[in-house]
């Protein structure tokens, strides 16, 4: 009967289970109702790991942030690969990335890193400040004005700010650098209807990682294809300023599979996903705290200035584009890069997943050890380590230098109970599926938050305002959205 039911039952050796009421769905509701009260409540009750089953699919959780290490190192027993590509290939409607498939032999890994770290970050940093500038001082759209408060939302604002600068980084422009107004407005539409078939995909990307067939979703599924379209190699091969990782992924894509040109032209769009998705919210959420919080705007403020004057650099209103921040300078902001982490901390919620490779035993920091199936899925929640009243006191509210030292660097030094931890803050993920556009992300946002403060005035309509909600629809995918949106305004600082 437990057989027929589709429900596992406990063996000797392995964590406690909880099948859930539902059939198939198990535990979903519960948990996605509010994953971190579920978790917190699971572990009271069975300790640092369980077992749940959820959507039909059977999850370890291990809450223990000392034994996190045990999932995170590359061991023999545990696989990255599987559950990532199969993600990727339900989302995105790609053939499958992994080798052992057969459509391809790319260590996507690699290409990664080759393309958006180390050598390649100085040009990303470089176009990504000039697409920035170019959208945020001399885009009709935000109309920036010296006169003129303009209001927005501003997760709005951050969306067509940092979707237009991050597309065009890494995608290139259609119609190159022409200065003609009229292919500067079509550029600016095309753009724009980009944003919007984005917008229209990503609604439902939670829904598609559960396993709905795209199919369900009509307009979801027609902005995808569409999308896709876009990216089809004949279109891609026309772009001007195209980065690395998508030219290198095109070669790759033409030289080391079987992809046929739909499958091609869809791995660019997941790729579109991931350099944006993560990025938009933690935007709002890094800019929404800076402005709300007085002593945070005035310290990143400061910092701003020095950084600028020591470079001998101003903000010149009648030569935009003039403003280059090096990967030096950049690095040294610790202000803003607390500022982000804090807001990153607070809004971040991707699970961390490995597959099991094979039985073997599960070795936790307290010597205990427990059975694990093969093809078990083991889960981290971060927000188990982020919301930890014992590593970050009064975990709930935002401190803009949480991430400072006495000396105003970096912190990097967090204890539970009195011992040193290695994992306290995990918004890109672990170890070897750690996200590989972390640097290039923090960078971009750091770069969006300066010119933020160095060229425009603003403040919350209400500075009263609640922090809106976390929407926990996507919960487990990583940074979530805001409920609602929250507006402010802005002006351009005065000529001095
Ligand atoms: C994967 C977070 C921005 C490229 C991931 C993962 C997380 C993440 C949690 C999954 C890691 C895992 O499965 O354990 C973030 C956050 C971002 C951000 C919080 C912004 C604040 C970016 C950007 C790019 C990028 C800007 C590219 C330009 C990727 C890629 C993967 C990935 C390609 C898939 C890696 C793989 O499967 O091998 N990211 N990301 N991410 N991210 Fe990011």
């Amino acid at each position: 009967l437990w057989l027929a039911l589709g429900i596992r039952r406990r063996q000797a050796g392995e964590p406690v289970i909880e099948n859930g009421f539902i059939p198939y769905l198990g535990c979903a509701l519960q948990f996605g109702a509010n994953p971190l009260q579920f978790l917190r409540s699971r572990q009271k009750m069975y300790g640092h790991i369980f077992t749940c089953k959820i959507a039909g699919q059977y999850i370890h959780f291990l809450c223990d942030p000392f034994s996190y290490h045990s999932v995170i190192r590359q061991g023999r027993h545990l696989d990255w690969t599987k559950f990532h590509f199969a993600t990727s290939v339900k989302a995105f409607g790609h053939d499958s990335f992994d080798p052992r498939h057969g459509y391809t032999t790319e260590n996507l890994h690699q290409t990664f890193l080759k393309t958006l770290q180390g050598e390649a970050l100085p040009s990303l940093i470089e176009t990504m400040m000039g697409h920035l500038q170019d959208v945020m001082l001399t885009s009709d759209r935000l109309s920036p004005s010296e006169d003129e408060w303009q209001v927005d939302g501003i997760f709005a604002f951050c969306y067509k700010v940092m979707f237009e600068a991050g597309y065009l980084t890494l995608f290139g422009k259609e119609l190159g650098e022409d200065k003609c107004h009229i292919r500067q407005a079509a550029q600016k539409a095309l753009v724009l209807n980009t944003l919007e078939n984005f917008k229209e995909f990503d609604k439902i990307f939670p829904a598609l990682v559960a396993g709905l067939p795209i199919h369900v979703f009509k307009s979801a599924y027609s902005a995808r294809e569409n999308l896709a379209k876009t990216m089809h190699a004949e279109n891609l091969s026309k772009r001007h300023n195209m980065s690395d990782l998508i030219s290198m992924r095109m070669i790759l894509n033409d030289s080391l599979s079987t992809f046929n040109d739909v499958s091609k032209a869809r791995t660019h769009v997941a790729l579109l996903w991931a350099s944006q998705a993560n990025t938009l919210p933690a935007t709002f959420w890094s800019l929404f705290y800076m402005i709300r919080s007085p002593d945070a705007l005035k310290a990143a403020q400061k910092e701003v200035r020095k950084v600028l004057r020591d470079s001998g650099l101003t903000m010149d209103h009648d030569e935009p584009n003039m403003l280059n921040l090096s990967r030096d300078q950049l690095d040294n902001m610790p202000v803003l890069d607390s500022i982000m982490k804090e807001a990153m901390r607070l809004s971040s919620a991707s699970l961390n997943i490995r597959v099991a490779k094979e039985d073997f035993l599960l070795h936790l920091d307290n010597q205990e050890a427990y059975r694990i199936r093969k093809d078990d899925v083991i889960a981290l929640y971060p927000p188990m380590v982020h919301y930890d009243p014992e590593i970050y006191e009064d975990p709930y509210e935002y401190k803009f230098d949480r991430f400072l030292d006495e000396k105003g660097q970096e912190k990097t030094t967090f204890y539970r109970n009195g011992r040193r931890l290695r994992y306290f803050y995990m918004p890109f993920g672990s170890g070897v599926t750690k996200c590989p556009g972390r640097f290039f992300a923090v960078y971009e946002i750091k770069q969006f938050l300066t010119l933020m403060l160095s060229c425009f005035d603003m403040e919350l309509l209400d500075p009263a305002i609640r922090v809106p909600p976390l929407d926990q629809s996507r919960a487990g995918l990583g940074i979530l959205q805001p409920t609602y949106d929250v507006d402010f305004r802005y002006k351009r600082k005065e000529n001095h």
